[in-house]
């Protein structure tokens, strides 16, 4: 049975990016609650309408980033666009091999690892540097 607990993440404490993460966090937690009684086709929906708050989520913050000329702002896109591909592959995998061990694999390990060690190294980082520069303003 693919039990999964579900996830949190840390405040980057500026309101604009940490509502993104809840809302991707919050879509995540209903997409693992309910992919052990999804059809293939709900499954390909569920993972549609997370690619989708992904880029959303992406493109607001390099939005915020690019407003207030963020240091590292070229770095942080590129693990941007990393997860995106990750993204891609993994709906790609789920397309041709319709192997939900994997897929669950993907979101439980893979791509939450990844959330919390980005929020951490570029999230937290410039989000310090948006506030200051909100502050300054
Ligand atoms: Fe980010």
């Amino acid at each position: 049975m693919l039990s999964s607990k579900p996830k949190h993440y840390s405040s980057t404490h500026l309101e604009v990016i940490d509502d993104l993460h809840r809302e991707e966090i919050d879509l995540l937690n209903e997409f693992m609650k309910v992919l052990p009684n999804s059809d293939d086709e709900q499954i390909e929906d569920w993972i549609q309408r997370l690619e989708r708050q992904v880029l959303h989520h992406f493109n607001e913050e390099k939005a915020c980033m690019k407003r207030v000329m963020c240091p590292n702002f070229k770095k942080h896109v590129e693990a941007h666009s990393e997860t995106l591909k990750a993204i891609k592959e993994a709906k790609k995998n789920w397309e041709e091999e319709r192997d939900l061990l994997q897929l669950w694999n993907f979101l439980e390990y893979d791509y939450m690892a990844w959330f919390e060690h980005h929020v951490r190294d570029f999230d937290i980082p410039a989000a310090e540097f948006i506030r200051r520069y909100e502050e300054a303003e």
